[in-house]
């Protein structure tokens, strides 16, 4: 009989399972760090105690914890690199294919690049995919999505016909978590040549997430929302608006009302930007 091969999974790979299986908590006293800690085939040879050892503590030799960028993939820089290359967006799709995108990359079923048509004169960008827009491989196709395309369809806008859909994160982080800074850094050189490449003439931000990384500001999207900000990509300065994310209007529909106003004020802004 032969013995079975196990195959080999590496660490974040493992750390992704565990908390998609709802691991929460550590069982050792202290964390270990198995970036750092020595191989497995190092970690399975295990010699036993002589007396003089015995009354050695016991357990997992503790390891100081690596920050969270390590398992966070590549860096902004790398990401920057990666994302500048691509002359097309099918290009920068690509490049997202091939990225090291750590954790969040691996835990994900699907990467959800964009929705709706290319060149239209409105991007959205959102903040990140959720469970349906990962299994799907499309933004905004769940609850909130559906929100948004009755909120588009109020100022006469549609995915199907002139608007373009994206994400701050092109992956979704394991349990809807709000992504961490190392994170948001990581992505948004790629969200950045996105806009680039797409060429909007306005962009709506929807949520705090994606207003405060597109604008560098940690201004609330409470006082932010409705006013236009000037977006700086490239050599451009485009129009772009911080709107609440259809997600939070669920929640709190009393504040419908405000999004309304802001939607009719991007319809003005289209018009004049088509005299
Ligand atoms: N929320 C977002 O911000 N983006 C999505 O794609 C879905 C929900």
């Amino acid at each position: 009989m032969t013995a079975k091969s196990t195959p080999v999974l590496d660490p974040a790979s493992l750390l992704a399972w565990q908390i998609a299986m709802g691991v929460d908590e550590a069982i050792d006293e202290a964390p270990i760090d198995r970036f750092t800690a020595p191989s497995a085939s190092a970690a399975q040879v295990q010699i036993p105690p002589t007396n003089t050892q015995r009354t050695e503590t016991r357990g997992p030799r503790p390891i100081a914890a690596k920050p969270v960028q390590s398992i966070a993939g590549g860096s902004a820089e790398t990401a920057t690199a990666a994302a500048q290359q691509a002359q097309t967006l099918e290009e920068l799709r690509a490049a997202l294919e091939a990225f090291d995108g750590g954790l969040l990359k691996r835990s994900a079923k699907n990467l959800v690049f964009s929705d709706g048509i290319a060149g239209s004169p409105v991007m959205i960008v959102g903040e990140a995919p959720g469970a349906d827009e990962d299994r799907m491989g499309k933004p905004f196709v769940g609850v909130s999505g559906q929100l948004l395309d009755r909120m588009l369809a109020a100022i006469n806008m549609s995915r199907e016909e002139n608007v373009y859909i994206s994400n701050i994160l092109p992956w979704r982080p394991l349990g809807n978590r709000a992504p961490d800074d190392a994170v948001v850094a990581m992505c948004l050189p790629f969200i950045r040549r996105h806009i680039e490449l797409a060429a909007p003439k306005v962009i709506l931000l929807f949520g705090g997430v994606s207003a405060k990384a597109l604008l560098e500001t940690t201004e609330g999207i409470t006082r932010m929302r409705g006013k236009w900000k000037a977006l700086k990509i490239g050599s451009n300065d485009i129009p772009a608006m911080p709107i609440f994310h259809p997600a939070y209007l669920l929640r709190q529909p009393h504040l419908k009302g405000l999004a309304w106003r802001d939607l009719l004020n991007v319809k003005h802004k289209m018009a004049e930007l088509s005299k």
